[in-house]
């Protein structure tokens, strides 16, 4: 939602700050601002739009601070104005935030009534001036009382005038991790802009205080009894934060696929012939007794859940049911002990995906999260986690961390199946050839690229467009849709085929993109008869097959013919195409492909 991150230690904090905001950039791009110590006290600088604007207006020379604060904003409380910008002051204390203070409102009126009233529209302001009111010289004591009255969900960075060089943070929802290096102590919103200075962090566990000097940081629980967090490590270095001679972070992790796939499949296949989760600590045990399997997770996640759900029913035909989290958590869901949740987030602080954790926790489900940042809030809240191995995802649209879900779940379903006796040997080991087989099948898909670029092109100037598709298919229409939506402003819909008659059709005129994904042999028949339903209202259709079959070219304007696979594994070919297309028509749209307008990497409110 927006970027953190704090620094003191022993380098100019203003490049650190401004170094960091640029690399946390993704989760919040409203506006953006940084605080620092100098001589006379902490200076503010602050300014919408992107951080480029704030680069240009802090000036590089002045005094050489060392200990500072910086927030990217998206903003949710408050227009997007310098005033509203964080970090906010009042009294003795600046500071910034991620998350929402649901309960400022009251705050406020408290706080008016000891004469005491915001400059700015934000909730964060009016926890500034609670902070401020409530201290007296003790930022431990200060803090711990603020926190008995702040209710929501916040990550804090603070500075207390009178504390130069020191800045204390706590959260409760709102992701922090932290480390210690040579050049001084970290803290920020994910590791993107942490691995320049470690590989070795820990993530704050939620209502601690970590108390940041030079050359130490303290984390203390709400009792002030001293904690050492469990050390976490990244594999990746600074370079997978960064473009790589790509144009665009979202290209770079399309071009990504082949290899985050592999290091998610192929540690977990034995003998190239069985799944082996136990390095995951996910024992067989966890299947015994489950009679339902509830999917719950957002946007693209979730998509990666309607896929689960074709493949758990058909392998092991127990049902499931895929739910959107902002939804299940206040449908009073039915479940239970035999019910296992799965729930899925790259970011792993999905507030909604978390609060539907929380609550399945609370209803003795088993749940199984499939995670892409290691020791985040919903991987350390399940019961097991089964982590995608796709490496920091930076472009808003997500597209490896979506290939690296579904390889988590079609391993997951198998494991599944096995453990239900629901699957032979020999059917497991073509299950697991075919898993492996999608790996040079998304490298050849990415040839696709330029054949895709000119279909696109045909794209730039539509206003509307539908993906059809049946069966698997329809779940990858989803997906499609969100992809080309969120990042070139198209209005799309995604229809399973057969439904388009039955309303929808109405919206079919001449010329309107219908792009047809028939990759399933046992529907693609009806497949034709729903493209050829569209094609007489002369919609213009982009067909996708699963390899080059014959094809009446009278029924398609662009036919796409994806590398063979076997049916069940074409959601993994057809992703890349979808998101090949998405990031191409953008571009032909002129649109920021990985700062898409109102939207942020990771939504950690609700
Ligand atoms: C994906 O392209 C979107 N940016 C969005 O739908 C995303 O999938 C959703 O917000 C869930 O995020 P998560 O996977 O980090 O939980």
């Amino acid at each position: 939602m927006c970027g953190i991150i704090g620094f003191t230690g022993y380098l100019d904090v203003k490049n650190v700050l401004l170094e960091g905001l640029e690399a946390l950039e993704y989760r919040g791009y409203d506006s953006a601002g940084i605080a620092f110590f100098e001589q006379d006290g902490i200076k503010t600088i602050k300014t919408t739009g992107k951080v480029s604007n704030l680069i240009d207006k802090v000036e590089k020379n002045g005094n050489n601070s060392t200990c500072g604060i910086g927030h990217t904003r998206w903003a949710t409380h408050g227009g997007v104005s310098d005033t509203n910008s964080h970090p906010h002051t009042f009294g003795n204390v600046t500071l910034i935030h991620n998350g929402i203070i649901e309960n400022y409102h009251e705050l406020e009126t408290e706080l008016a009534k000891q004469g005491k009233y915001p400059v700015s529209q934000t909730d964060t302001e009016i926890a500034a001036m609670l902070i401020d009111s409530l201290y007296h010289g003790d930022p431990m004591d200060t803090i711990k009382k603020a926190m008995s009255q702040l209710e929501g969900a916040y990550a804090f960075c603070i500075l207390f005038a009178d504390q130069p060089d020191v800045i204390y943070c706590l959260r409760n929802g709102s992701p922090l991790v932290a480390c210690q290096s040579k050049e001084g102590s970290v803290i920020a919103s994910d590791m993107v802009a942490l691995i320049k200075y470690s590989k070795e962090y820990f993530v704050l566990p939620e209502l601690h205080i970590a108390k940041l000097t030079k050359d130490n940081i303290e984390v203390t629980n709400f009792d002030g009894e001293i904690v050492i967090p469990q050390k976490l490590y990244v594999k990746w270095d600074m370079s997978a934060a960064r473009k790589g001679g790509y144009e665009h972070f979202m290209l770079k992790e399309i071009h990504e696929q082949p290899s985050s796939l592999r290091s998610t499949i192929m540690p977990r296949i034995v003998n190239g012939s069985l799944p082996d989760l136990s390095g995951d600590g996910i024992p067989d045990t966890i299947f015994d007794d489950i009679n339902r399997v509830i999917i719950t997770a957002c946007g693209t996640a979730m998509h990666a859940g309607l896929v689960g759900r074709v493949l758990i029913e058909k392998l092991i035909r127990i049902p499931v049911t895929v739910e959107i989290a902002s939804e299940f958590r206040y449908q009073d869901p039915i479940m239970d002990e035999n019910t296992l949740v799965i729930t899925i987030s790259q970011s792993g602080e999905t507030a909604d995906t978390l609060a539907a954790l929380r609550l399945s926790n609370e209803n003795k489900a088993k749940t199984v999260s499939i995670v892409n940042v290691k020791g985040s809030s919903i991987a350390r809240e399940s019961n097991y986690v089964l982590y995608t191995h796709a490496g920091p995802e930076i472009a808003v649209a997500s597209t490896k961390a979506y290939t690296a879900q579904l390889s988590c779940i079609y391993l997951l379903a198998l494991q599944f199946a096995k453990a239900k006796k629901a699957i032979s040997d020999t059917e497991c080991t073509s299950f697991i050839h075919h898993l492996q087989q999608v790996i040079p099948a998304v490298e050849k898909t990415l040839f696709l690229e330029k054949e895709l670029d000119e279909i696109s092109s045909h794209l730039k100037e539509t206003q509307d467009l539908f993906f059809i598709g049946r069966g698997i298919d329809y779940p990858l229409s989803c997906e499609g849709s969100i992809k080309l939506k969120e990042i070139s402003y198209i209005h799309s819909e995604a229809y399973a085929a057969g439904e388009l008659k039955h309303g929808t059709l109405s919206l079919i005129i001449e010329g309107i993109p219908v792009i047809a994904l028939a990759t399933q042999a046992n529907v693609y028949s009806k497949m034709i008869s729903n493209i050829r339903e569209v094609r007489a209202r002369g919609a213009m259709v982009i067909l996708v097959t699963n390899g080059d079959i014959a094809l009446d070219s009278s029924i398609f304007d662009y036919h796409i013919a994806l590398p063979e696979l076997d049916d069940m594994f074409t959601p993994f070919t057809t992703a890349v195409v979808l998101q090949l297309l998405a990031y191409y028509t953008t571009l032909h749209r002129g649109y920021n492909v990985d700062q898409p307008r109102n939207l942020a990497k990771s939504v950690t409110v609700e």
